[in-house]
């Protein structure tokens, strides 16, 4: 019966998890970062992800069993979430992986212990799929488990056969479905019916591997990949509708709802719906930025744009007016910051971005606004789809909100051909997999069937005689472009480098008669390079010939870092550890930095021993040595690679030799002379196990210390005392500040309890006591406890209960009783506070006469007090 499941809270669900097979000899990993290190998915989206490589084999796995926990995020239902009960961007995964080690009878023997002895599940209750071919599972399932044939479906490939991307590992599978009626019996099941049903485990028998052509091999090891989905799981044992009401989503959900002052329980279908949206996606945004993905116009920090956008639209369909974001992101990071300390730690990071990118939206909502005013001015008979189309993808507009607009004019939505337009973006997003279609990319898509991929000639030329291919403007395909254009140009051939491997993508010019053209960006998308630009004069044509020059001042400046980064790294291995890998890189015009792989976090004298051999291999003059040659060649050579990159049969190599030897198909100094000189900025956490040093070589440096320069001369002048003073002139005036902060406490707690004689008055009689219950301000939880004693004194046998709003979003409350109510009442201030303060979302506790507690919800204050009140009148009367 569903009234015996045990109540487990979503951290319990993933702690049991990973218990369980780690006492089954799995080494409980952290999840990955969302940001893949895999090339081929623009998001972490599922748990098997950062395996990838070990199933392939092309790396060997550290230990056969691994369990995770993995933060993944999947966009392509994007519309459903919030309509359906379960679908979402953000989920967590809970997998447990055999890497060659124990294959499909052992996995299936442990889901089922798992699911029944740990989670406790009714084995009536579970029903289970296999694949249609897979007799092998059938008869595990029958034969060893017990479990009726008629409770073991058969199903296709479609659902029973999983694969992370269009080639890679992959097998057929055996799902574990929990049955919410189980009254309706066992003929006529059908598992997609998901009012009765919820798939929630799922078990892969990887044991192929699908090339570029859909042919199947079967790989060297059978491995073993599953995902439990730990919503889903947590819907079933908290028995809740859907899985946005449990405790792993629902706090996100009653925090959106008091901002809009809703009441989510009587609220109707479409405000839910809402509500749940922003549920939802806020996990996701607040986990993408603290995994360092920034809003842009391109790949990852797109579906970062429209998942922020997305959540402001609901906010206002909801009936919120301006910012909220931060607020609903701040009770996101709350819940998740136990088991993912890095959105506390970023959470600063957090905020600023999504405040950057929620004001900048609520503009372009202005606009949008703006827009449809123009359109009904033009007195239609109809809103097209087109137009609510437009309104909606480019400017953010819900549909039901230019319905409710045009409602107003007397006017209707053609909400059919808004349907078809909404169906060719989806189409086009399926198609390319779990990346969200661009407009850009969807005209390059189209433009492939007739040109050739761009030739890079920017390794030996920085100018290059080049035919326009096409031009694009807001994504489309035009013929010619005016001055004041911005555009995107296709090449036949170009000398600019198109961002990728982390290095940016170059600046310059494209110039012909009377016509110039400023690139700002280039990036690459299908073989393409994409170059980005404003034509400053002029008319460009299609077809026609241009030079294209890059920023040469640029380009040493980003070779200058990018080289710098292949030292660091080679410095890090002689100095710190040989084991260090590179997670990811930037390599910009004035900075880079090299996210890396390390347990630990490096002492002060290791950054500088690092930075020290850096310079010295700079000054010590090194040629570069560039070649191309065969994937094992440069492996046998001892030359880095990029754990999971994909690197073709041919691949670049950039040797300084007995310096640093690495793949790479960057730009770089021919000389490490040219760098001149290395800075390392900064050395941080930024997830757990990966480490950022963020510094600057080349000409950066010399802009890093313009900058340092000028703070400290600043400071200087400020202090009155010379730059190599102010050290200590600063500590000086710390000290000054802490002597005076104390003297400052101490006067303002002699005023609270001077101020706190005033209260006397109010105090009540109940019988032989006096109570005395008050809100005295913002007074600091010292000063208030001083006050609390002394009305207590002053009152002789009373309790005294008193709070205050010290700082924002906080709570005290102080509590003394007199020893007659200790004795006589048997009321004691340590346990009556913590009840108290439970009341303003915190706790707390001391001796039975005096006690202080805190809490964190400062709207609670008056309930609280007037709770404490109640029940001293009562405990005393
Ligand atoms: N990789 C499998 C999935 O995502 C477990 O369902």
């Amino acid at each position: 019966m569903a009234e015996s499941l045990p109540y487990l809270s979503g951290s319990e669900i993933r702690d049991k998890f990973l218990k369980f097979f780690e006492t089954r000899q799995h080494k409980i990993l952290p999840s990955a970062s969302l940001v893949p290190e895999d090339p081929t998915v623009l998001l972490t989206i599922a748990g098997m992800l950062p395996f990838k490589p070990i199933f392939l084999g092309q790396e060997k796995a550290p230990q056969p069993r691994a369990t995770t926990s993995q933060k993944c995020i999947r966009t392509n239902d994007i519309e459903n979430v919030g309509r359906t009960a379960r679908h979402h961007t953000f989920f967590e995964m809970l997998g447990n992986f055999s890497f060659g080690d124990y294959f499909k009878e052992q996995a299936i023997a442990w889901a089922w212990e798992l699911s029944t002895q740990v989670y406790k599940l009714p084995p009536d209750r579970i029903i289970v799929s296999v694949f249609q071919d897979d007799d092998e599972a059938f008869d595990i399932w029958r034969d060893r488990l017990g479990i009726p044939a008629h409770r073991i479906q058969r199903m296709g490939e479609k659902d029973n056969f999983w694969k992370s991307g269009a080639t890679g590992p992959c097998g057929p599978c055996s799902e574990l479905y929990y049955d919410f009626h189980p009254e309706l019996g066992d003929q006529n099941i059908d598992l997609e019916d998901d009012s009765r049903f919820i798939e929630y485990y799922n078990l892969v028998f990887m044991q192929y591997n699908r090339d570029a052509d859909g042919n199947l091999a079967p790989l060297e090891n059978k491995n073993i990949d599953t995902g439990l989905g730990l919503e889903r799981m947590a819907q079933i044992l908290q028995q809740v509708p859907n899985n946005y009401e449990t405790d792993l989503i629902f706090p996100i959900i009653k925090t959106a709802a008091e901002i809009a002052d809703i009441d989510y329980i009587k609220a109707d279908g479409k405000t839910k719906t809402s509500l749940k949206v922003i549920g939802d996606h806020v996990r996701s945004v607040v986990h993408m930025i603290a995994d360092g993905i920034t809003a842009s116009n391109t790949d990852r920090g797109y579906v970062l744009r429209r998942l922020i956008r997305r959540v402001v639209r609901h906010g206002r369909l909801v009936g919120i007016e301006g910012n909220f974001v931060n607020q609903v992101a701040e009770t996101a990071i709350a819940l998740s910051e136990v088991a993912y300390p890095n959105v506390r730690s970023r959470s600063e990071f957090i905020k600023n971005e999504l405040q950057r990118e929620e004001s900048q939206f609520l503009k372009t909502l202005e606009r949008g606004e703006k827009l449809l005013a123009e359109i009904l001015e033009k007195k239609p008979q109809q809103i097209s789809g087109v137009e609510a189309f437009t309104l909606y993808d480019t400017y953010g507009f819900p549909l039901e909100l230019t319905q409710e607009i045009a409602e107003e004019q007397g006017l209707t939505v053609d909400v059919d051909g808004f349907n078809v337009e909404m169906e060719q973006q989806r189409d086009r997003a399926r198609a390319a997999h779990e990346t969200i279609d661009l407009t850009v990319q969807g005209s390059i898509d189209k433009l492939a069937e007739h040109i050739h991929p761009t030739e890079f000639s920017g390794y030996s030329e920085l100018q290059s005689a080049v035919k326009v291919e096409a031009v694009l403007v807001e994504g489309k395909p035009v013929e010619v472009a005016e001055a004041g254009a911005e555009i995107q140009v296709i090449l036949d051939r170009t000398p600019f480098y198109g961002e990728s491997g982390g290095q940016v993508g170059d600046k310059g010019y494209l110039s012909g008669d009377n016509l110039v053209i400023r690139i700002s960006d280039v990036q690459k998308e299908s073989g393409f390079f994409v170059h980005y630009g404003k034509v400053e004069r002029g008319t460009l044509k299609t077809s026609e010939t241009v030079t294209a020059k890059i920023d040469r001042a640029c380009r040493r400046r980003v070779q200058a870092n990018h080289t710098a980064t292949h030292l660091l790294q080679a410095a890090l291995k002689k100095i710190v550890d040989d084991s260090i890998s590179q997670a990811g890189s930037l390599v910009d015009f004035d900075r880079l930095r090299f996210d890396f792989n390390s347990p630990r976090g490096l002492k002060p004298e290791e950054v500088q021993q690092v930075e020290e051999l850096v310079n010295t291999w700079i000054s010590e003059a090194h040629t570069a040595d560039v070649n191309i040659m065969a994937i094992a060649e440069a492996k046998a050579k001892g030359a880095t690679a990029m754990f999971g990159e994909k690197y073709g049969a041919e691949v670049r190599v950039i040797d300084f030799p007995g310096v640093s030897m690495e793949l790479c198909g960057g730009t770089h100094v021919n000389n490490t002379a040219e760098i001149g000189v290395f800075k390392i900025i900064s050395e941080t956490g930024i997830s757990s196990g990966i480490r950022r040093i963020e510094a600057v070589a080349g000409a950066a440096v010399l802009d890093y210390l313009k900058v340092r320069d000028k703070v400290v001369k600043e400071l200087s002048e400020k202090f009155k005392v010379k730059p190599e003073e102010v050290g200590e002139r600063v500590n000086n005036l710390q000290s000054e500040l802490k002597a005076t902060q104390k003297e400052l406490a101490a006067l303002k707690q002699e005023l609270a309890v001077a101020k706190s004689d005033g209260l006397l008055s109010q105090a009540e009689a109940i019988g032989e006591f006096k109570i005395l219950v008050a809100n005295m301000g913002d007074l600091d939880a010292k000063s208030l406890q001083a006050a609390g004693e002394r009305l207590q004194q002053k009152l002789g046998d009373s309790a005294v209960i008193v709070g205050s709003i010290p700082a924002a979003g906080k709570v005290s409350l102080v509590a003394a009783f007199s020893e007659k109510v200790i004795k006589e009442k048997k009321l004691q201030a340590g346990k009556f506070i913590g009840g108290i303060a439970k009341i303003c979302g915190g706790g707390g506790g001391g001796r039975p006469n005096l006690a202080q507690a805190g809490g964190r919800d400062a709207s609670k204050l008056g309930e609280a007090l007037d709770s404490a009140k109640q029940q001293l009148v009562e405990g005393l009367g």
